[in-house]
């Protein structure tokens, strides 16, 4: 463990990539105070972030919500940086494309005014996604974070539950991000992964890491989401937003390296079916 580098405040801390964020962290020497949902009945086993080397130490629980923009301003009080993750994710469509970006935009600027109103938040880092960069209708192999996508296009475009609905509230939620960093001089990065992959210490598992075993668990609704995936393993998605937290001349959006170059599904078909084989799973075809 190395010497103490400061407080840093992650929201969700549950989540897959705040959890390995959190993890990261605290081995890098950071103290770190992190927001869950509230949990009035204490049901919620967060023993895999408690068990954690150095959290009995280091890391501090607080309760917030998007839904309540001010819920977050307790935890973020004496952190130096702040990594913004938390996201309501629902591929089902349960709510309506309004709710959900309403929501994500509105708590969001919460969180950011509070960092401005604070005299130590030095950093913010917005966990944004390639969903905010790709989706423009654009025939084109190679786009870097100059580009945006383009609401109205994944409006008439991706029509299946959900996946439109998230893509519009990062987009919107980013550019709004962005905007009010601008007008406040608050010193805001985005990052921009695609979907991410790897080990993870959450209980369940998480949502992108079925995606890629959508072959392997035969979820086959799944399917034309692998078959135009980028994906990026969790660990580089950890580092970037670390280096990000302590490089201050980084500035406004995105990180080149998380762009990789088409990583096509089929291109990692041979190793897919010989993971399956070795774990004695029925054969994939495609
Ligand atoms: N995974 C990917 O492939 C990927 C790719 C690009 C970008 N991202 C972005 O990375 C971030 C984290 O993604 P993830 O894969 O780690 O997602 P995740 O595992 O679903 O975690 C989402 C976190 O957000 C919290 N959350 C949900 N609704 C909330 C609300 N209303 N108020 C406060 N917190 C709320 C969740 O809390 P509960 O546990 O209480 O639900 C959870 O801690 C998101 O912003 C996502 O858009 C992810």
């Amino acid at each position: 463990m190395e010497e103490d580098k400061g407080t840093v405040c992650v929201t969700g801390g549950t989540g897959f990539i705040a959890s390995w964020l959190i993890m990261w962290l605290l081995e890098h020497g950071y103290s770190v105070r992190t927001t869950v949902r509230p949990d009035p009945e204490k049901k919620r086993d967060l023993s895999f972030l408690t068990n954690l080397p150095g959290a009995s130490e280091k890391l501090q629980f607080f309760t917030a919500d998007l839904s309540d923009p001010d819920s977050f301003e307790a935890a973020l009080e004496g952190c130096n940086g702040v990594l913004l993750v938390a996201m309501p994710i629902d591929y089902e469509g349960k709510e309506t494309e309004e709710a959900v970006t309403q929501r994500a935009i509105n708590g969001t600027l919460g969180i950011l005014k509070a960092c401005s109103k604070s005299k130590t938040v030095k950093r913010v880092v917005y966990t944004s996604s390639i969903g905010a960069v790709m989706f423009n209708g654009k025939k084109i192999d190679a786009m870097d974070e100059s580009f945006w996508s383009d609401v109205d296009y994944i409006r008439k475009t991706y029509t299946f539950v959900g996946f439109g609905t998230y893509m519009i509230s990062k987009t919107s939620t980013e550019r709004a991000a962005l905007q009010f960093a601008e007008e406040n001089g608050l010193d805001l990065v985005t990052v921009l992964p695609s979907l991410v992959v790897g080990p993870f210490i959450c209980p369940t598992v998480p949502g992108s890491v079925s995606t890629i075993l959508a072959m392997v668990l035969g979820n086959k609704e799944q399917y034309p989401l692998l078959l135009n995936s980028h994906m990026v393993h969790v660990d580089d998605v950890a580092r970037a937003h670390i280096f990000l937290l302590e490089y201050p001349e980084a500035e406004g959006r995105g990180l080149e390296a998380l762009l990789r170059p088409k990583n096509h599904f089929l291109d990692c078909l041979d190793k897919i079916k010989e993971v399956a084989v070795e774990a004695h799973l029925q054969e994939v075809s495609v």
